[in-house]
């Protein structure tokens, strides 16, 4: 079946995903291929429409990400973003030199109106810059459609070659007209008709996965959190029964949660899977015991995983795929090419080298968050377990800060049980990205009755946040917050304290380790 496409050449930014995600918000549908794919390889595609991204180098640098300047004459649109940008000025004969003053961030920007990617936008309009590097002089042939006071060439464009550049991100949120450009792009000038769903990527994916397959024999790691059961469902509408999903109880789950995941996908559940719960609650305690370093604790917990799956494959014989609900913010904060590991996220650097398995399948791993939302709705996959906030793999193991003991997991789970309630009983929950109670390792003074107690701080956290890769601290009501350090302090044993955490991300993360 031909669809319309739109690929993005990736030439090593922080963003290439973004761009990705913001043309399939056009309803077009996008992949990200690395920028020395060959011009053989894009006629095959025949992409409606080239994005080159930023990326960390100079033009001219030593190792610059470089592609064949061949490939401005396939007829084929092409929009340059930041190094992108430079990267057209440069081979098609314009200037590129550093700044003499670099822009990042929040900048105005001078449109000249009239430009085929500005329709639309206000003459001056807010945009997000990152640069060392400008475009001093636009190449022979191109007008200048934008300039800042430091740039001259803040975007430009040869529509005889439908080529068109912009030094700033149309792709982030900061860039207060950045969908309008790059729907500009997509459906003006590149002509797409915008007829992508994401029914398609289901379909598409499902046919994929079943090539891949085969007859082979498939394992999924369950967790019951949203990634991984739109990943189980997935696979189970793709292989059927050569599915096994096998559910590890880790004891570092919510409260009621094990029992709830195998309501939904146990023998009683809607789906016809083969599910095996694995209560290996004393396994984790007995290995975390003493380990208080999260990097640590992260591969730890991602190891013994691993292992248990191991174990239960080898029950079932001659497993031959994985299948992870590994979605993209995990991927790109593991450390993906040249951008900075924050954390290993479990299901991607907390692998352990050696895998007895033949591959790993991750259906989701191009997807955000909302994106496999909308993913799972199609699928099917009931609201309640679709909608409900994100968990991560290693569990309330990155919820206690300092060494996890079964003690310490009982008070997370109760105070996060009694926040959880609080939160769904005023109402707010919809407007939450995610919310939690995490146990400090902190322990205070405080007085119950006439008695002095030496007890636990519990820190409550709630953000608000779309793709989890930004969030903002939540305005939770005072009085739903200090409900819940009422009944937290009353009701948990242990707990003689309740702190709100009023940090965004950045500096902070999501989770507190
Ligand atoms: P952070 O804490 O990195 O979290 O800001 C971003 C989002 O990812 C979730 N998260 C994880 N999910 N495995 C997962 O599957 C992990 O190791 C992991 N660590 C964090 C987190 O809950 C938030 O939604």
């Amino acid at each position: 079946m031909e669809k319309e496409m739109v690929i993005v050449l990736d030439f090593g930014g922080q963003y290439n995903q973004l761009i990705a995600r913001r043309v399939r918000e056009c309803s077009v549908y996008c992949e990200v291929h690395p920028y020395n794919i060959s011009l053989e390889k894009i006629r095959q595609i025949q992409p409606k429409g080239i994005i080159f991204t930023g990326g960390p180098n100079s033009v001219y640098g030593e190792g610059a990400a470089v592609c064949g300047k061949e490939i401005f004459d396939m007829g084929i649109p092409i929009l340059g973003i930041c190094y992108g940008s430079q990267l057209m000025a440069h081979l098609l004969g314009g200037k590129v030199t550093t700044a003499p003053v670099s822009e990042y961030g929040r900048t105005e920007v001078d449109i000249h109106t009239g430009a085929a990617i500005f329709q639309g936008v206000s003459e001056k309009t807010v945009c997000w810059m990152s640069h060392t590097d400008y475009i001093e002089k636009a190449p022979e042939g191109f007008q200048v459609t934008a300039h800042t006071s430091v740039c001259p060439v803040a975007g430009m464009e040869c529509p005889e070659k439908s080529l068109y550049a912009v030094q700033f991100h149309p792709e982030v949120m900061h860039t207060a007209e950045g969908m309008t450009m790059l729907r500009n792009f997509v459906m003006n000038i590149c002509g797409c008709s915008g007829d992508w769903k994401m029914d398609s990527f289901v379909e598409t994916t499902i046919q994929a996965v079943r090539e891949k397959v085969g007859a082979g024999k498939v394992l999924c790691a369950l967790s019951g959190g949203v990634d991984s059961s739109v990943a189980a469902v997935l696979l189970a509408k793709a292989v059927g029964k050569q599915l096994t999903c096998v559910f590890v109880d880790h004891g570092l789950l919510r409260k009621n949660e094990g029992d709830e995941v195998e309501s939904v996908f146990g023998p009683e559940g809607p789906y016809d899977l083969n599910f095996i719960r694995v209560n290996a609650q004393e396994r984790f305690y007995s290995k975390l015991a003493g380990i208080t370093e999260p990097e640590q604790k992260r591969k730890l917990i991602g190891e013994e995983f691993i292992r248990v799956f191991e174990e239960e494959a080898q029950k079932i014989g001659a497993v031959d795929f994985l299948v992870q609900g590994t979605i993209y913010p995990d991927v790109i904060e593991s450390g993906l090419g040249k951008s900075a590991t924050i954390k290993s996220h479990h299901n991607v650097g907390g692998l352990p080298d050696c895998v007895d398995f033949k591959e790993i399948i991750e259906p989701l791993r191009m997807l955000f968050k909302d994106e496999v939302r909308k993913a799972g709705l199609e699928l099917g996959v009931p609201e309640n377990l679709v909608l409900r906030q994100p968990f991560p793999g290693p569990g309330l193991g990155v919820r206690i800060i300092g060494e996890v003991t079964e003690e310490k997991v009982h008070i997370v789970q109760d105070a996060d049980y009694i926040y959880r309630e609080e939160i769904a009983k005023a109402g707010i929950d919809k407007g939450l990205g995610q919310y939690f109670a995490a146990l400090t390792n902190m322990r205070s003074v405080g007085v119950m009755g006439d008695e002095r107690t030496y007890d636990y701080a519990v820190a409550l956290r709630a953000v608000c946040t779309s793709d989890f890769m930004t969030a903002d601290c939540a305005e939770i009501p005072w009085d739903v917050l200090s409900r819940t350090a009422n009944r937290i302090v009353n009701e948990v044993k242990g707990v003689n304290r309740v702190l709100y955490d009023c940090t965004s991300k950045p500096p902070g993360t999501i989770e507190f380790e």
